[in-house]
């Protein structure tokens, strides 16, 4: 009956070990809800498959936050794994073991690997000058040192780039501070081990090109990018002091985090295999065993060339597959604090059920490395039509009849939907393996919008009105809920939940993919509980202004000139004018503008020449003295803020019918006050 194969393959599957230094987001769900599924699925096919995660707690954020806090990194990391296990499970996803990177596993193995790359030539070590925090008595990587851009003067820019978009190292900063302490970073010179994955410029060339393990995609950018030229050597070490692993024969050197991460995975597999009584060799050293990682875009450069060449290096299984997903918008945008965007799983498992957002992001995900929105009413609508309006529907029509009159001991004729529902098995099974879940969802819901009218045109509540016609309502509910049953067998790996409710109203677990093809009879019928409600956008809204109220509350308690270290200048040099009244602020109409036109003023060598719509028609030409901060080209389009209702100045070069507002002392040193998205040309500002 099964056209699949019958041997049963094993499949070892991760998903990347979230850092210990921050809560599950929305964003991270992804990744850990596309994994989740596709291993359910191999486990409802019949397939050997175990799903390995950890927490990655290595590194100096970790450090720091610790010190912050006045408790161990152990204490840190342990209540942050608790909290990972909780989140997770909240969203019904199920590891098969869930280790830590700080684990003794992890460090004997990292031994292990650390030891191969020593004695195949790989290991090169030599002294780099890096900035220090004398106070915190630590080095500083990028993120941690702010100062002036070397290039256009701004203060408080980060250590690589600035927001002029000129990028440069640390060292070139003006005035940098260290975010840790405030201190000013001094230069300090310090050994470092690095990699030398050139070595295995070959080796990796081909597994990318041969293997079959990559998007193509991912290939192309990889063979763009990286392997046309020499692999750069990886700086593997950290000094002292580092929360890590103290390499062994390197005493006051730490593995760099991203070493003993992915290594991570084997040490997870590890522990699960000392619980479960296998080897280790059987799941990582055997070609019968596929080796499948699910990522996301941002570190596929460790995935695809640092971890392969180490697995190569040291003997084990290179990845069957590495399947990279993109990022995750929320309404078209990057997701934001401010916007109450970046929601975690905690708030979210307030508002809403997991199994709509599981859903959600099924009928979102391809085999591409694309990133996904997560439109708020387009979320609402999906779930709300598809999964209560289309298949819960199915069995809440029917369920409380079913459960007088029981299931049929006979298929009944139903126009041959079951059939078809079945034979689309292979077709859906397909999509879910190669990860094209919103293909799958689509069959699905096909399949889901046939067997509605089924149940409209039978009227099982008319007929329930006639006890004559009780064998037809009978069969009107086996039909409908062998249908159900169906759509809740392909959707288990999705929703766990759905298959477990349908499992019980007709006394039968679903555990295996083809009992999709063997409707259920003769049998009794549960009585029926709800199963899944609507969405409700007011939960919705209350979820994201959640966020909001957490993230603010997250901004007051850091404490302030840790975190940001703004000159006190600016307030000096111009001290707060006298206090006015609202009535005073009132006489400036302030409005959004959007520049229409930007041109020089030959004459004037401060000056740009600036028309300004208000919306509609209404145009006002504004001469601004910014010229030595903007190019012209560069504000045609933006909005900005003017205030209306100055009255007009005659210039030389023409009359000025406004002003626009910026900071900055002037020079090249103006910036122009920018207008959040979504405000309109016209609107006042209060
Ligand atoms: N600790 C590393 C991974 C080490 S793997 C040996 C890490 N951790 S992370 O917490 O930052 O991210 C974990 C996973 O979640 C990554 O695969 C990352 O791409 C994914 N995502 C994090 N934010 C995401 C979105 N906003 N959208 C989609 N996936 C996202 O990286
Ligand atoms: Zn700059």
């Amino acid at each position: 009956m099964s056209g699949r194969p019958k041997m049963n393959r094993r499949i070892l599957v991760t998903s990347a070990l979230p850092y210990a230094n921050g809560p599950i987001h929305i964003g991270h769900l992804v990744e850990y809800i596309q994994t989740d599924v596709w291993v359910r699925f191999q486990k409802l096919r019949g397939n050997r498959c175990i799903y390995i995660c950890a927490d990655d707690t290595h590194g100096t954020a970790i450090m720091i936050r610790a010190r912050k806090e006045g408790r161990s990194e152990e204490e840190l990391i342990a209540a942050m794994s608790e909290e990972h296990q909780r989140d997770f499970a909240g969203f019904d996803i199920q590891f098969d073991n869930y280790g830590s990177t700080h684990s003794d596993a992890n460090r004997e193995i990292c031994g292990e690997f650390w030891q191969s790359l020593r004695e195949q030539g790989l290991i090169t070590e030599r002294a780099i000058e890096q900035l220090y925090d004398p106070e915190a008595e630590t080095f500083l990587a990028d993120r941690f040192v702010r100062g002036t851009c070397p290039k256009c003067g701004r203060t408080d820019q980060a250590g690589d780039n600035c927001t002029c978009g000129h990028t440069y190292s640390p060292t070139d900063l003006i005035d940098p501070k260290s975010t840790l302490s405030g201190a000013t970073p001094v230069m300090k010179e310090a050994t470092h081990l690095f990699v030398q994955l050139d070595k295995l410029h070959d080796f990796l060339a081909d597994w990318v090109d041969t293997s079959g393990a990559l998007q193509n995609e991912v290939a192309n950018y990889l063979k763009g990018h990286f392997l046309s030229e020499r692999l750069r050597d990886w700086d593997i070490s950290r000094p002292a002091p580092y929360f890590g692993f103290e390499i062994p024969d390197s005493p006051g050197n730490y593995w760099y985090v991203w070493f003993d991460a992915p290594i991570g995975y084997v040490a997870s597999t590890c522990q699960w295999c000392a619980s479960a009584g296998e080897q280790l060799d059987d799941w990582w050293k055997s070609d019968q065993c596929e080796v499948h990682h699910f990522i996301g875009k941002d570190i596929t450069y460790f995935h695809t060339l640092f971890w392969p060449g180490m697995l190569k290096t040291a003997g084990y299984s290179l990845p069957t597959k590495v399947h990279i997903h993109g990022f995750l918008n929320v309404d078209g945008k990057k997701m934001s604090k401010r916007d109450g965007t970046l929601i975690s799983a905690e708030t979210y498992l307030k508002y809403a059920k997991p199994s709509y957002l599981r859903y959600f992001y099924a009928s979102k995900l391809t085999s591409r490395v694309e990133d996904l929105d997560l439109g708020i009413d387009e979320f609402t609508d999906k779930v709300n039509s598809d999964l209560v309006g289309k298949v819960v529907n199915l069995a809440s029509r029917v369920g409380k009849f079913a459960h007088k009159t029981g299931l049929s001991s006979s298929y009944p004729d139903d126009g041959g939907l079951f059939d078809a529902a079945a034979a689309a098995g292979d077709e859906i099974a397909a999509s879910y393996e190669g990860c094209d879940y919103a293909k799958a969802m689509r069959r699905i819901m096909e399949l889901a919008d046939a067997a509605n009218p089924f149940v409209e045109h039978s009227k099982p509540w008319e007929l329930k009105k006639d006890p004559a016609r009780e064998d037809e309502l009978r069969d009107v509910c086996t039909v409908a809920l062998n249908l159900f049953r169906q759509l809740a067998i392909y959707l288990a790996p999705v929703l766990p939940d759905l298959a477990a409710q349908c499992g019980e109203l007709l006394g039968d677990p679903i555990v295996s993919w083809d009992q999709s093809r063997q409707p259920l009879l003769g049998r009794s019928v549960a009585k029926f509980k709800r199963m899944l409600d609507r969405v409700q956008t007011e939960d919705l809204k209350k979820m994201i202004d959640e966020s909001k109220e957490l993230a603010a509350a997250d901004a007051d308690e850091s404490s302030p000139g840790t975190q940001f270290s703004d000159s006190d200048a600016p307030l000096k040099e111009e001290p707060l004018a006298d206090e006015i009244t609202i009535d005073d602020f009132a006489k400036v109409d302030l409005r959004v503008a959007r520049v229409v036109s930007a041109e020089q003023v030959p004459e004037a060598n401060k000056l740009l020449k600036l028309t300004l719509s208000l919306g509609g028609d209404e145009r006002r030409v504004v001469f601004a003295g910014i010229k030595a901060a903007y190019q012209p080209e560069s504000l045609v389009g933006r909005l900005v803020v003017m205030a209306a209702n100055l009255q007009p100045r005659k210039m030389r070069f023409g009359l000025s019918e406004g002003m626009v507002t910026a900071a900055g002392p002037g020079g090249a040193e103006v910036f122009l006050l920018n207008v959040d998205e979504g405000a309109q040309p016209g609107q006042r500002v209060h």
